[in-house]
């Protein structure tokens, strides 16, 4: 085998673990599909003294001392938001690090600066975690690139498809939110996920694929979640339908039409049918037709695996 490839953590919470644990459990299945060595060398937090189960896997609370280490080949960023993580991927691209990520805040927000610096310093940015996690939408979206979008429609926030499923069973809206951040499906602030910005993230981030140029979050129409009553529930399911967050986009002949908001969907429908963190995203294209994807589109290991799909990709290239 040829030579090692150093991967080094810049965060280590859900996402983060998860990605630490799978180098430590299947380091061998990772190696055989990279086709070399792969070494996770270090990871970097915000709190040192966090209580973690990583073994002895190195931990900093300097990210540029990974950044700097010449033994580290590919940076993945699992912090979230856009500070530091957006000087963080600068930095790292300065240093001809590649870089995976699961941000789909930062990719959103700064497609076309983040490409330009990965094609400035001739490495990867790759962030098939960042939309769907485990689903390969995004390799998928890659691959439609000769056919003409017409529709993208489905589910793309787990929590916001929990709270509506919640409330089916006669939660209030307010009620199926505290339940969903016990469960550690939404956050302490639920703002990203029940007012749509994540929702809108990846939407933004199939856009751009599909259209081949960057398509910006603040394009994408959103309606909250909150608010939603018991009545309007009730009133779908008497109509066979249920309420769902829906993100869709039209490609129109002129301009491109992309909201995120409740809507009612067939109970039939894969969206009538998820009720959880699975994420179900339709798109219809002039040459491929209609191809419809389901699968866990959150959680650790879900994201993980989407991460080291794209870690294996870099290390395969890797001359
Ligand atoms: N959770 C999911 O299911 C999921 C699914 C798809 C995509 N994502 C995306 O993946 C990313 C990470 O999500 P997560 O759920 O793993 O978040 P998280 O649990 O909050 O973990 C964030 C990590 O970043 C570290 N961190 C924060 N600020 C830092 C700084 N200034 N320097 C170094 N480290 C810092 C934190 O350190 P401490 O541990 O010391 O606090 C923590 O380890 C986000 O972009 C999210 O949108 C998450």
């Amino acid at each position: 085998m040829s030579t090692q490839v150093g991967v080094a953590l810049l965060g280590l919470g859900t996402v983060g673990s998860s990605v630490a644990r799978a180098f430590a459990d299947r380091g061998k299945r990772l190696d055989a599909a990279a086709g070399r060595p792969l070494r996770l060398v270090g990871a970097a937090v915000r709190d040192r003294r966090k209580a973690r189960d990583v073994g002895d896997l190195a931990v900093t609370t300097d990210p540029f001392r990974l950044l700097d280490d010449p033994g580290i080949h590919i940076v993945i960023e699992v912090i979230g938001g856009t500070s530091p993580a957006r000087d963080l991927h600068f930095a790292a691209f300065e240093r001809g690090r590649h870089v995976v990520t699961a941000n789909k805040e930062l990719v959103a927000k700064e497609w076309n600066a983040l490409h330009e610096a990965a094609k400035l310093a001739k490495r990867e940015l790759r962030f098939e975690a960042a939309v769907a996690a485990a689903i390969p939408l995004i390799a998928a979206t890659r691959m439609l690139a000769a056919s003409r979008p017409r529709v993208v429609r489905g589910l793309l926030n787990g929590t916001t498809t929990y709270i509506c499923s919640r409330m089916e069973s006669g939660l209030g809206f307010d009620a199926a939110l505290e339940e969903a951040i016990a469960k550690g499906y939404a956050e302490a602030d639920p703002t990203a996920d029940v007012d749509g910005f994540d929702a809108a993230y990846k939407l933004s981030i199939l856009i751009s694929l599909l259209e081949g140029r960057h398509f910006h979050p603040d394009n994408v129409r959103r309606t909250t979640l909150r608010g939603l009553s018991a009545d309007t529930v009730k009133a779908a399911s008497s109509r066979d339908a249920k309420v769902r967050y829906l993100a869709t986009a039209d490609f129109g002949e002129r301009a491109t039409k992309a909201r995120v908001g409740p809507e009612e969907v067939p109970i039939a429908s894969p969206e009538g049918a998820a009720d959880g963190p699975t994420n179900v995203v339709t798109i219809e294209t002039d040459l491929a037709g209609r191809l419809v994807f389901s699968g866990p589109g959150a959680g650790g290991d879900a994201t993980a695996s989407a991460i080291l799909g794209d870690v294996i990709a870099i290390a395969r290239a890797m001359r």
